[in-house]
């Protein structure tokens, strides 16, 4: 058996001869039926109803624009908690914030959709053009006629006729990045206003983190005889029973770690200054990004953050003796008030945490 394929490039069409068993020919059964003749829109032939494709594409762009304000405002300005709640159905409850940021920048970009699409519809001219394929490399010749095509491509889309519609895309177009910027709130509080600051001040109470109560407002302060050398006690600011919905951060904050140890095994003068007959408090954020340091090896007074392996030497200053962390554990200085409770005798000298931009 063998065949022969030929093929008419004027539309397209393929004639086939194929000789199977005594020469019978096939027709070819799929002729280019062609492009159909051109129908010209209603907004093609009548102005009125092309300005009012116009007012309606100019609506969406300001109903996008809007919306963006909106999702901005909404940022600000609805409650950021799960107090809040809108029952939506069929989704359930969720929180008013999701549910307002979710539903105006969702009209923001469906609105700015839907104008360029009703635009694109009723105004752009509709005219089917074929395309020549060509290879990737364009000639010369082929960049100046995809530069005419661009430039009549201006003109069939009403760009400069519409300026309505220009103006109001551009002013669309212009806010839509605006809350890329005001999301950039979401990576965290500015150092200067919280970083820099726990609740230590003079005469805080020092609470041991294992008497705090369930509900968060009761807890006992700690005396130096409650402490053996050698023991390890995660403690608190007394200000966390008091502090309410902000007691979690500000625990989180002033996280301290005290640690008793023989006063002759302490190698810093400041660090025994700082210290109450060998109790010492240092802060639970490791310096390196910020994991609760907590694994104590009595024997060396090395401190282990269990995140990335830095380790601190909490009988020298809590300097850094391995790992990525570039800080000493920053030391509370503490004492014992009238009751004979431990107390800090004064604030951090220094933030606490991982470094940042504004420290050295
Ligand atoms: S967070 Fe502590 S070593 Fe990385």
């Amino acid at each position: 058996m063998s065949g022969d394929m030929t093929h008419d490039e004027g539309h397209g069409s393929v004639a086939v001869e194929q000789e199977h068993g005594h020469g019978v020919v096939a027709e070819n059964p799929f002729a280019d039926p062609g492009l159909p003749e051109h129908q010209p829109r209603l907004t093609d032939i009548d102005e009125k109803v092309a300005r009012k494709s116009e007012r309606i594409v100019a609506g969406l762009f300001i109903l996008s624009a809007l919306a963006t304000i909106a999702f901005m405002v909404c940022y600000t300005e609805v409650p950021n908690n799960t107090a809040t709640i809108v029952d939506f159905f069929p989704i359930g409850a969720i929180s008013a914030s999701n549910f307002a940021l979710g539903l105006t920048l969702g009209v923001a970009l469906f609105s700015m959709g839907a104008g360029a699409i009703y635009w694109a519809r009723t105004l752009m001219t509709d005219v089917e053009l074929p395309q020549e394929r060509h290879l990737l490399e364009s000639t010369p010749e082929d960049k100046a006629v995809a530069a005419a095509e661009f430039q009549q491509g201006l003109e069939d889309s009403a760009w400069k006729q519409r300026p309505l519609i220009r103006r109001t895309l551009i002013g669309a177009m212009a806010v839509l990045p605006l809350p890329a910027l005001w999301i950039l709130r979401d990576l965290g509080p500015l150092p200067g206003t919280t970083q820099r600051q726990t609740a230590w001040t003079a005469g805080e109470l020092i609470i041991n983190d294992n008497s705090i109560s369930l509900d968060g407002t009761q807890g006992s302060g700690i005396k130096p005889e409650d402490l053996q050398v050698g023991t390890l006690v995660s403690a608190s600011p007394a200000a966390v029973l008091t502090a309410g919905d902000n007691a979690v951060n500000m625990m989180t904050m002033s996280a301290i770690l005290l640690v008793r140890m023989n006063p002759a095994d302490i190698k810093s003068q400041q660090e025994i200054d700082w210290g109450y007959e060998g109790i010492v408090a240092f802060s639970k954020i490791c310096t390196h990004v910020g994991c609760p340091v907590q694994l104590y090896e009595q024997q060396t007074h090395h401190m282990l953050c269990p995140c990335h392996q830095s380790t601190f030497d909490l009988s020298d200053n809590g300097r850094v003796v391995f790992g990525p962390a570039a800080r000493s554990l920053p030391q509370l200085p503490i004492t014992v008030n009238a009751d004979g409770y431990l107390v800090a005798k004064a604030g951090f000298d220094q933030p606490v945490g991982p470094s940042f931009w504004e420290r050295g």
